[in-house]
């Protein structure tokens, strides 16, 4: 049995010959982003990475606006436009001023960063219900609030070519927590395995009309939410056995795998978590046999 022949038109207009231009573009020119809980952290980071990537820049803070100032400025000495808006990210209420705020001066969003998040630790039999209550509200209700608005919007514009191949980009910041139980911080673990579903079933609901959800899960990385594990020298040597690596991570490192999920360059992964981890979840206590 003969193939049939070819239909170049098709083809032409189906696979098309890459941007040979492309790369040496800053990978994310001319779009329009939003970073939650970005006055520090992982969130301050990847904000600024961003930025160095050619995004204008939206800087969420809940509670810290001199904080946000900073970081918002440091985003313009990229050349680009950054804007701190404040609100806490499971009030629903705040969640749709904030997008509003963002469109009514920049038109649109092309990448949400899904990052604000806390730890709220007890024993399990001592934690109390508004321990439980605000973690969730924060780490996951307040995830499913700004994707909701994110990606009403990126179903309203669609596709613009010369921005992106696609019609938007949201990328959940989880933790190695989506997978790793976590004895102490029952209310975190929860919260970050909640992430992990939620946004592989948005990725599939929302691929058809071609806007991406990823996640990334950092490992330990030395920020302010765990000074208590990088700060002694024993803490830190009880730290590294978990770490086949043999370092802390630093925040920057998310950044860069952040701001490599927001771009075209990533445009056939969707769902996908990437562990940025130094290897904690290769189960290290393995590292001498079973
Ligand atoms: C937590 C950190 C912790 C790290 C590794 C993160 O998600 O927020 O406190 O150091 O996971 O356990």
């Amino acid at each position: 049995m003969s193939n049939p022949a070819p239909d170049l038109e098709f083809i032409k207009q189906n696979f098309p010959e890459p941007d040979s231009t492309r790369a040496v573009l800053p990978l994310l020119k001319g779009q329009k982003a939003l970073v939650t809980g970005a006055s520090s952290g992982i969130g301050k980071a990847v904000a600024i990475a961003l930025g160095r990537a050619g995004a204008d820049v939206v800087v969420n803070y809940a509670t810290a606006p001199d904080n946000a100032e900073a970081v918002a400025a440091e985003i313009r000495k990229s050349g680009v436009k950054a804007l701190t808006i404040k609100a806490d990210v499971s009030n629903e209420g705040e969640v749709q001023a904030m997008f509003g705020k963002m469109f009514s001066e920049w038109g649109t969003i092309d990448v949400l960063v899904n990052n604000a998040g806390l730890q709220k630790d007890a024993a399990f039999h001592e934690m109390t219900l508004a321990q439980w209550q605000r973690v969730i509200d924060v780490n996951l209700t307040g995830q499913f609030l700004c994707a909701r608005e994110a990606i009403r919007e990126f179903k309203r514009r669609g596709i613009v070519k010369n921005v992106s191949c696609a019609a938007g980009k949201i990328v959940c910041i989880s933790s190695v927590h989506d997978i790793i139980p976590w004895a102490g911080h029952v209310n975190y673990a929860a919260s970050k395995g909640g992430v992990a579903l939620m946004m592989k079933s948005i990725a599939q609901e929302v691929a058809p009309l071609r806007i991406r959800a990823n996640s990334v899960s950092p490992g330990a990385i030395r920020t302010p939410i765990n000074t208590a594990a990088w700060s002694t020298r024993e803490a830190y040597n009880s730290l590294l056995t978990l770490i086949p690596y043999r370092r802390i991570g630093e925040a920057e490192e998310i950044g860069r795998a952040v701001v490599w999920l927001a771009s075209d360059d990533s445009d056939y992964v969707t769902g996908a978590t990437l562990y940025v981890d130094g290897g904690m979840t290769l189960y290290p206590g393995f590292d001498t046999g079973g």
